[in-house]
């Protein structure tokens, strides 16, 4: 942990990290989530906090330990996430790195579902989560200076990632390729591309530390600037 007398390129600044899965309640005993360690978002949160900013991480249920340092708010559904975001603001600069479960179970139930002995399973339905990358990218006053979504796909990453960055309205999108054969899913390196309004900026696969810490030094030069 960095000296709080060192200056830091982000000192003082806040800046919001969204991370982890979130878990979608079935019954009180079981859930829907995504696939999500943790580890890229707890890793630019803590990259952060190393250039000075005051962090609040907004995390899911992950596998890693939230960085020391950072404001920890935890959450487990997607409503939750976008409340904490919400409570959270204003910050200079957003990162949604969590892998948010876009549908939740519209008949959840309240106690434990049982086997009825009919051998049907029960049927679940679905409806649609706030997307809280697109809400805070989209806010008139309050809007981070600079929001940063992420876009996990398996194909044609580029195209994707790109339409998916004026869908929603943010400044940068940060894609990774997540198909089976990367092994990047649940691994410790990361291979992106940096999508701005300026185009794609390729990155060579390396750690997740060092994403984070080469994202966090891009988000504290795009800060410096206006
Ligand atoms: N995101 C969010 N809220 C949601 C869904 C996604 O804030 N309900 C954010 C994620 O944290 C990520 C970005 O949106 O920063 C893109 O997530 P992704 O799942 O790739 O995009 P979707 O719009 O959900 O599209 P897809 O159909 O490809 O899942
Ligand atoms: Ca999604």
């Amino acid at each position: 942990i960095r000296s709080a007398l060192a200056d830091g390129p982000l000192d003082g600044r806040h800046v919001l990290v969204t991370s982890g899965p979130t878990h979608e309640p079935i019954d009180p005993v079981r859930y829907i989530a995504n696939q999500s360690s943790g580890a890229q978002g707890t890793a630019i949160a803590a990259a952060l906090r190393d250039l000075g900013a005051r962090v609040t991480f907004v995390t899911g249920p992950a596998q890693v330990p939230p960085p020391q340092g950072v404001t920890v708010v935890r959450v487990e559904t997607a409503r939750e996430m976008l409340l904490a975001v919400e409570a959270a603001l204003p910050a200079e600069a957003a990162v949604f790195a969590a892998a948010v479960a876009d549908w939740r179970v519209a008949n959840a139930a309240g106690q434990k579902m049982k086997k009825d002995g009919s051998g049907r399973p029960p049927a679940l339905e679905f409806t649609e989560n706030p997307d809280i990358l697109a809400t805070v990218s989209r806010m008139g006053a309050g809007r981070p200076r600079l929001v940063v979504g992420f876009a996990a796909e398996t194909h044609d990453v580029e195209r994707h990632a790109t339409e998916k960055r004026i869908r929603k309205g943010c400044d940068w999108i940060v894609a990774n390729d997540v198909s089976p054969e990367t092994g990047i899913m649940g691994g410790s390196e990361n291979a992106v591309t940096i999508i701005d309004a300026d185009g794609a900026e390729h990155w060579v696969r390396m750690s997740k530390t060092d994403v984070a810490r080469r994202l966090a030094a891009r988000i504290a030069d795009r800060l410096k600037r206006e």
